[in-house]
């Protein structure tokens, strides 16, 4: 099996979303929190293949296919696995890393080590006399120096070629800088983007500084009060989020979303470690759905200024499409988060987040409050928003609760609003299905459905404990190191269980949190699709030490146990023999 760069192959499956690309095979209908549609390998009449967005995994109940994307493309395409990357990033418009010197990955590895050290000489200004207006101003926001250390702020000096001298020592050119964003040209050379500014670096969730923001020190510096990179070879705004690299680790279920760096690192330093700013660009797909993979959902906590406000509605209507829960929070008295919980507290910022509102309560008082009921035009206006809005809803029972409200609100009867919804949604339904229609399967694409779909475990019960084990670390994959120590893989009564366990082990052994997806560099498909049948499963994890050193010992307990099957001890005695071969 060729390899494939693992930055790569992390890009890869972090772009290529399984729903997008499942989606181009097999129209998929969303039912709580996975989709369903006709599979594609096998025929049949109503739906058994699932696809699990949070986990990036397929699965079909019928014929036992399942995997990750890739595996996907493998089984879609009939393609071995290196051919199925290639495809895979062609789909993804995304280029083969090419190999040995002067190649692209060589170049973006680059380009982020010299981000990295303009990081650390920023950071380093901040304690040179040069950078004592810079602390104090962080002072003034009220930012410790731990929060400063952990986001890696600093300083960029207010000269024209600091940045760039210190760059070129250490042996960067200008066209590097150039590309990297941090210099521009002159007729006399380059000279430094950020100057005199408080800096902000942009670091994704490997580590790799991409990019930067820098704010003025004073007052709000007429319309530039932050210059950011632009795009750059390794920085794409539209797939990156500020903070993600540390929010990302967050055992909430939640995600806060806030406009701005200081509103994230305000709130990450007063304990919401779940908070990530989309750094006042639109928010896009690839945002929602890098969220949708860590959380079950996301409080979008914006500003309620009217820029703030539209951005609200934009985010609605991202989330909405990309199937993402949410829930919106309006800091209450004009404030941003940042102001908020410095001026209340965190316990005050704990309670308006328990209180964020339901995207209907949301978007029907912000109908309401733009429409003047006394009178009959505003009661018709609002009365249409709403009918808009209720035809959106799937659950006839939040469609009668709603109706209701907005019924005793404008004095018209809940049937007639319920009506209304219905006529909007039949509207919707059938411009939705004539798309649809032209979108249809490809029946080539249908192959003979497998009948071998399961294994068949030595010792079930046994089997049962080791599944568990192996869907808590890919549900909580920062447990990994810590199960590694407390049970192998030669601790498991199944092969293919052990098999998978110790990919999984083996990621965490390198210094890695295992990425479920990645899997298919190192496991076989028949493993893979055993892995994609037991997180289909989507066994309820809590996440907890307990859970783990339950599970761990229920595995463990097997291997001790002295009334163990005497066929499988037979068993485990050859397996143990063949491994020390
Ligand atoms: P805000 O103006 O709300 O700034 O812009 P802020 O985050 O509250 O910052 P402070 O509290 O005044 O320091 C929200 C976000 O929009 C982007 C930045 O990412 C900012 O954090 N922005 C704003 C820019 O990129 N450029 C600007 O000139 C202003
Ligand atoms: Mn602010």
């Amino acid at each position: 099996m060729p390899r494939f760069d693992e930055s790569f192959l992390e890009e890869l499956t972090a772009r290529a979303d399984i729903v997008d690309v499942v989606s181009r095979y097999v129209s998929l209908n969303r039912k709580g929190e996975r989709y369903w549609g006709l599979c594609p390998f096998h025929g049949e009449k109503t739906p058994s293949f699932s696809v699990v967005p949070d986990k990036q995994f397929y699965y079909c109940f019928g014929c036992g296919r399942g995997g990750g994307v890739i595996n996907f493309i493998m089984d879609a395409e009939r393609l071995e696995f290196a051919d199925a990357v290639a495809h895979l990033a062609s789909l993804c418009n995304m280029e083969l890393p090419e190999r040995g010197d002067g190649g692209a990955a060589d170049f973006k590895k680059r380009l982020c080590a010299m981000n990295a050290e303009a990081a650390r000489f920023f950071h380093a200004n901040l304690k040179s006399p040069a950078g004592a207006a810079a602390v104090a101003y962080l002072q003034k926001r009220r930012l410790s120096p731990a929060t400063v250390t952990r986001f890696g702020l600093g300083y960029a000096l207010p000269g024209w070629n600091t940045l760039s001298d210190h760059l070129r020592r250490l042996g960067y050119t200008n066209a590097e800088m150039l590309e990297g964003g941090l210099v521009r040209k002159s007729e006399r050379g380059v000279y430094d983007v950020f100057r005199d500014r408080l800096m902000f670096p942009i670091i994704d969730a490997r580590g790799n500084v991409l990019a930067f923001g820098g704010r003025v020190l004073t007052g709000d510096g007429n319309g530039q009060k932050y210059i950011n990179t632009n795009n750059t070879p390794v920085y794409s705004k539209k797939n990156t989020l500020y903070a993600y690299n540390i929010a990302r680790k967050t055992a909430e279920k939640q995600m806060i979303l806030v406009e701005g760096y200081m509103d994230a690192v305000s709130l990450h330093q007063a304990g919401f470690t779940n908070t990530v700013a989309s750094l006042g660009t639109a928010l896009t797909a690839e945002h929602a759905k890098l969220l949708s993979r860590t959380v079950r959902e996301v409080v979008i906590a914006y500003d309620t200024d009217k820029a703030g406000t539209a951005a609200t509605e934009r985010a609605i209507g991202i989330f909405s499409e990309n199937g993402v829960s949410m829930k919106i929070l309006r800091v209450p008295g004009g404030k941003d988060p940042d102001e908020f919980v410095r001026l209340n507290g965190a316990e005050e910022f704990r309670k308006v987040l328990a209180g964020a509102e339901q995207q209907m309560d949301y978007r029907l008082r912000t109908a309401k409050s733009g429409a003047d009921l006394s009178t009959e035009e505003g009661r018709i206006a609002y009365l249409k928003a709403a009918g808009k809005l209720l035809s959106e809803l799937s659950s006839r029972i939040e469609l009668e609760v709603y109706a209701g409200r907005v019924a005793e609100e404008t004095g018209v009867s809940r049937d007639t609003v319920m009506a209304e919804a219905d006529r909007l949604r039949r509207a919707a339904f059938s411009r939705e299905r004539k798309k649809e229609h032209t979108e249809d399967l490809n029946p080539e694409r249908l192959v003979q459905p497998r009948r071998d779909s399961g294994v068949r475990y030595a010792d079930p019960a046994a089997a049962r404990g080791e599944e568990e084990l192996i869907s808590l670390l890919c549900t909580r994959p920062s447990l990994t190191a810590e199960a590694a120590r407390r049970v192998t893989a030669g601790d498991f009564t199944s092969p293919e269980l052990g098999r998978i366990y110790g990919a999984l082990t083996a990621e965490a052994a390198a210094g890695k949190e295992p990425d479920v997806n990645l899997l298919s560099a190192s496991l076989a498909p028949e493993d893979m699709r055993l892995l994609g049948k037991i997180l289909a499963a989507d066994r309820p994890h809590r996440g907890t030490e307990r859970e783990l050193a339950d599970v761990c010992g229920r595995v463990a307990r097997r291997r001790t146990e002295p009334d163990v099957d005497p066929l499988l001890a037979l068993r485990d005695r050859k397996r143990e023999q063949q491994t020390e071969r």
